[in-house]
This record gives structure tokens, C-alpha cells and sequence, in this order.
């Protein structure tokens, strides 16, 4: 049985996708994606969570030529993502059930997708995501907000929408007790948004 807030969440995106594509370019990803590209190697294969409409993760990974593959629940975030970056792989999965094998992937990316998802869930996520990436395998991720967090938002773009996190520090725990070595974190406000952001090292 789908989450209920999982499926406002998805509904939401459903709606509003083409708005969230036109104004997604005020949240300056660029120089985060900058400094995760320090880390892995060329070509390295990259799953990105919850990759929205491809703009501007997905688009500018693959510019610098890795090997994308995007995940996403939203047939209306999907559809504009093979639209915005026709040389990536797009699928439509559930972050809280990736199916891929063992060491599929050398990295992985996530902005703004897993606040989104129920906290109960967030331990799960990093638990598989050390399953699914290689030894060594990066991670960039906004894991959380400043503070623990839920809410339910009538309009959000148009549409009711959903977020759901702890506070940085239980969401390193989460992260470390998942098998990642914590490289860098830090709370940074982009746009109008503070964020806490966590780059990992797969064990
Ligand atoms: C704020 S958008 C971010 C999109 C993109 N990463 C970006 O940087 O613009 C959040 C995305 O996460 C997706 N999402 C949220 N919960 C998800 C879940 N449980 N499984 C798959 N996708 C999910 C939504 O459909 C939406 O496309």
C-alpha cells in the first residue's frame, strides 16, 4: 500500500513539474556538483535520487561526462527530464524501493528529493545506497533540513506538498551507522533554503 504522504508527494510533482522545471535554475547546484566531481573518476557511473526534471544535476553531470542514471517517482518530472537530458538513463522507481544489484554504481547524487520522503524511511535509503554503490562510492546528498522537521503544505508551486526530516546531527548518525565515512557537511542556505548537506564515502 503506497505512503499517503508519499503519494501527495508524487501527485504534487505530477502537477506542478513544468514550474519546477522553469524556476529550479535559482537553486545554484553548480558548486556543489563541482566539488563531487572532484571525487569520482571520469565516466564514473552516477545514480541520481529523486532526479526531477534533470535540470541541473543530471544535465550537468552528464556534461562533464558521467554516466547518468535518474530515479524518480513523478511521470511528470520524468517525462521532462528525457526531454532536458536525452543522453541519460531515466527510471521510474521509488527511492525507499531501489532495486538495483550490488555495486552498481560509483556515485550517487540527491538534491532536494529525500526531505521529501517520511523520515521512518531515511535509515533504509542510506542502508541500501551502501549496498548499491561500489566500495569508495561517493555520495552528495541534501540530507535533511536545520532542524527535525514534518509538515504538510497546502500550496507549494500550486500543489499541496510534503517534507520530512531530522535534525542534522541524528541524520550523520544515520549516515555513518549506514556504513559512510563523512568526508564534509555543512548547512548552506541556497536560494531562499537551508539545507544540511552531506558528502559521504562508501565503506
Ligand atoms: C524538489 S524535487 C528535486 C528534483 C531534482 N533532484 C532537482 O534537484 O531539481 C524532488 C523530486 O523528488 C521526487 N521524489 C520524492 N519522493 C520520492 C520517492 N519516494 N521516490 C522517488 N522520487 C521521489 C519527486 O517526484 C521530485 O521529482
Amino acid at each position: 500500500m503506497p505512503n499517503k504522504n508519499s503519494e501527495l508527494v508524487r501527485e504534487g510533482y505530477n502537477k506542478i513539474a513544468e514550474k519546477y522545471n522553469k524556476q529550479r535554475k535559482i537553486y545554484q547546484s553548480k558548486p556543489l556538483l563541482l566539488k563531487f566531481l572532484k571525487y569520482i573518476p571520469k565516466n564514473a557511473k552516477v545514480l541520481d535520487l529523486g532526479c526531477g526534471t534533470g535540470i541541473s544535476v543530471a544535465k550537468f553531470l552528464r556534461k562533464k561526462s558521467c554516466k547518468i542514471t535518474g530515479i524518480d517517482f513523478s511521470e511528470g518530472m520524468l517525462k521532462l527530464a528525457r526531454k532536458n537530458v536525452p543522453k541519460a538513463k531515466f527510471i521510474k522507481m521509488d527511492i525507499t524501493k531501489m532495486r538495483f544489484t550490488e555495486n552498481s554504481f560509483g556515485a550517487a547524487v540527491s538534491f532536494y528529493a529525500i526531505i521529501h520522503i517520511p523520515r521512518k524511511f531515511h535509515k533504509n535509503i542510506y542502508k541500501n545506497l551502501h549496498r548499491i554503490l561500489k566500495k569508495d562510492g561517493i555520495l552528495l546528498a541534501n540530507a535533511s533540513g536545520t532542524c527535525t522537521w514534518e509538515e504538510t503544505a497546502k500550496d507549494y508551486l500550486g500543489a499541496p506538498m510534503f517534507w520530512s526530516f531530522f535534525s542534522p546531527e541524528k541524520t550523520l548518525k544515520i549516515i555513518k551507522d549506514a556504513c559512510f565515512v563523512i568526508l564534509w557537511s555543512k548547512v548552506l542556505k541556497i536560494g531562499n533554503e537551508k539545507q544540511f548537506w552531506v558528502l559521504a564515502k562508501n565503506k
